[in-house]
């Protein structure tokens, strides 16, 4: 029987402080021992999004607590600990160091091997906590700061087929909620208010739909929203129907641009036979999952959501890359640093600003 892992991961790159504890089982998946999150959303909520002083300030005060609560929980010493995982980026510096400073501490003394763990790599991989899921599988990563279509070959490789030339979705939902005055965080209050709106009733603009690949575009929809938010004089009913509407809208993008993905990814990888998994904050939505999941009968592929609870940030996720690459011997030094921006696939043409051609 070949030895099961066992790791401490750490993630502070954005507004939750989290620590879990993993271990690897006879599946091929993961035991979650503990997977504990604090989210900051009461110190931004009056905000209305996250301010980085304070979001590092919470960390701080957050971090040893939340670690000391993990292993608790998780009824694992650091001495049974087979390595420490932490995300190094992308993500706010004044976070991120936090989180991977305490990680590399604690390595460290205990003298265990440290994996930096690209927070993406994170949600690429969330999935395999409860799936075994075969390489190569596309990846759609729906999250705050992130919009993009990839193979994920294996770990560490991965090749961008097309991201957002502007906003995130989950930027998007944000700025939606903030213009209707939904509150915060805007993903799911965007989501409730959708439910009692007329998802027909605002013609909304969906950009860059017949051109640019399955390359995403959320800036012009934004603006759309916020010119009939100014219209809509605090009317209750039209409000919801605008929040219906900009999902609804957002459903329709998602839904051409995941199937000329799938083409693509066929092509690439030369089979008929697609996985497709779908992680990020935004992959909460049940209305993007049943779009998708309407797709996925329509043309035939497999599509894979991870669990609710490790869609938005955890630590679980960071645990779980730091293991698979712990395998693969991809260790770090704890002299590394974080990162503000860190993409999947390295060699993908940056597709932000003027100058940009379709
Ligand atoms: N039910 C939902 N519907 C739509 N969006 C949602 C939902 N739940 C959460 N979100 C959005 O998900 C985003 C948060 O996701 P996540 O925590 O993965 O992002 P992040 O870590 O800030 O960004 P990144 O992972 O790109 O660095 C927020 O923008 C939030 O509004
Ligand atoms: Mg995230």
């Amino acid at each position: 029987m070949t030895k099961k892992n066992t790791f401490l991961g750490i993630e502070t790159s954005c507004d939750e402080t989290a620590a879990a504890v993993i271990r690897e089982n006879d599946k091929g998946t993961a035991d979650v021992l503990s997977n504990i999150v604090s989210s900051q959303i009461s110190e931004h909520k009056k905000f209305g999004g996250v301010v980085p002083e304070l979001a590092a300030r919470a960390h701080l005060e957050n971090i040893d607590y939340i670690i000391k609560a993990a292993l608790e929980e998780s009824k694992v010493s650091l001495n049974e600990i087979d390595g420490v995982a932490a995300t190094a980026g992308p993500g706010l510096i004044v976070c991120l160091t936090v989180g991977l400073n305490i990680a590399k501490s604690i390595a460290a003394f205990s003298n265990k091997p440290f994996v930096a763990v690209n927070h993406l790599e994170g949600h690429a991989l969330s999935p395999g906590l409860e799936n075994n899921i075969e390489f190569p599988y596309l990846l759609l990563l729906i999250s705050g700061g992130h919009s993009q279509f990839l193979i994920v070959k294996d770990v560490n490789e991965y090749e961008q087929l097309g991201t957002t030339i502007d906003d995130a979705l989950g930027e998007a939902f944000d700025k939606t909620a903030k213009m209707l005055d939904l509150g915060y965080p805007g993903g799911p209050s965007v989501e409730k208010a959708s439910e009692l709106g007329d998802k027909n009733f605002f013609k909304l603009p969906e950009p860059i739909i017949n051109k640019a690949g399955c390359n995403l575009s959320f800036a012009g929809l934004k603006t759309a929203v916020l010119r009939e938010s100014k219209k809509i004089n605090g009317n209750k009913k039209l409000k919801f129907d605008l929040a219906a509407s900009f999902q609804n809208t957002i459903n329709k993008i998602l839904f051409k641009k995941t199937k000329i993905a799938i083409e693509m990814f066929k092509k690439n990888i030369n089979s008929s036979n697609v996985n497709l998994v779908v992680a990020g904050g935004v992959a909460a939505n049940i209305s993007i999952r049943e779009n998708l999941k309407k797709l996925s009968k329509e043309i035939g592929f497999k599509v894979i959501y991870p669990n609710l609870k490790f869609c938005g940030d955890n630590a679980a996720m960071i645990a779980w890359a730091g293991i698979k690459r712990f395998k693969k011997k991809l260790l770090n030094e704890i002299d590394v640093n974080a990162r503000s921006r860190w993409p999947l696939d390295e060699n993908a043409p940056y597709m932000k600003g003027p100058g940009l051609k379709l």
